[in-house]
């Protein structure tokens, strides 16, 4: 029996470990560091009709508690992927879930059409919510706005639909709450958080567009809290998305409520961590005799619950 089998909504998963998105390829060359089982899906980086060129240099920094990036959503368009991408997509050993990005609502419309129209697309993602380009917050930040581009996207497809949400935010129940009215099958939980590193040297920002979105180890009880109370919130399926990088700290998102993790900054610096992450999820279930199924959402929360913001979870 394999006892990290997974499934978030309809999508049957060997492993609740996901690449995030934007963190690893998707040629045999990148997978070839991750043995077979131990990864779950391959979320891709996100994709937008146009090509983008992306932020000013520096891009990317590092800093003790882990990493900031202000990327930009480079990509080369979907007109690009389509021919280029997606064949490669329908041979690859794990299911694959593409991401859209997009200026408005109808850009995101036709992202979802095109990715529900490729074969070799499993689920898709919607980033709402990359804190690094003009727009990228407005449809995660905004209950209503959240709602319209969720329902428009749900009507483009049937596959499983998955909203990535923000970080950057006073309160994500309201968000997520929206997003399982519109008709998403699974949230992301969540992007990066909106940071600054300065150089006081040179009197600049360490990246070429100021502000960046910090990722790794330091934005975990920041993602831990809000899968807490997105699990409290809503139904949905969580796909929990910040800074872990050991069983432990996917044990931690399963027991706060999260069904998978996605695995980022961590897979920059060894690029086969996932795998050693599913060998010790392996051993500690074992060891325990626990079920990712029995752990979900087991977290004991010292009474009065007084986490602000949060809704209770119905049932
Ligand atoms: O800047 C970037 O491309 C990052 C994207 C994101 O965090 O969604």
């Amino acid at each position: 029996m394999n006892v990290l089998a997974t499934r978030i909504g309809k999508l049957e998963l060997e492993s609740p470990l996901l690449t995030a998105s934007g963190t690893f390829g998707h040629d045999p060359a990148a997978l070839s560091f991750l043995q077979p089982g131990d990864l779950g899906a391959l979320v891709l980086k996100t994709v937008t009709p146009e090509a983008r060129e992306g932020n000013p240099n520096p891009r990317m920094c590092e800093w003790p508690g882990g990493v900031m990036n202000s990327i930009g959503l480079e990509n080369k368009g979907l007109a690009y992927w389509r021919e280029h991408v997606a064949p490669q997509l329908a041979v690859c050993p794990v299911p694959v879930v593409a991401n859209a990005g997009g200026h408005d609502l109808e850009e995101y419309g036709v992202m979802t059409a095109a990715f529900d129209a490729m074969q070799g697309v499993a689920a898709i993602e919607l980033n709402l919510s990359c804190p690094n380009v003009k727009g990228g917050t407005q449809f995660s930040t905004d209950p209503d706005a959240l709602m319209e581009v969720v329902e428009l996207c749900r009507k483009q497809t049937a596959k499983p639909l998955w909203v990535k949400l923000s970080p950057n935010v006073a309160a994500i129940a309201p968000l997520a709450q929206a997003a399982e009215a519109a008709g998403a099958d699974g949230l992301v939980v969540c992007n990066t958080v909106l940071g600054l590193l300065v150089d006081w040297r040179t009197r600049k920002p360490r990246l070429g567009n100021g502000f960046g979105g910090m990722s790794g180890p330091a934005v975990r009880p920041v993602a831990l809290r809000m899968v807490w109370d997105c699990f409290r919130a809503s139904k949905l399926p969580i796909i929990a998305s910040g800074g872990a990088s050991s069983a432990d700290d996917v044990l931690d998102f399963i027991v706060a409520g999260a069904t998978a993790v996605q695995v980022g900054t961590a897979s920059f610096r060894r690029p086969d961590a996932i795998s050693r992450m599913a060998t010790e999820l392996r051993a500690i279930l074992a060891e325990n005799d626990f079920t990712l199924d029995s752990l979900r959402g087991s977290l004991e929360w010292p009474t009065p619950v007084s986490c602000a913001g949060a809704a209770s979870r119905t049932s």
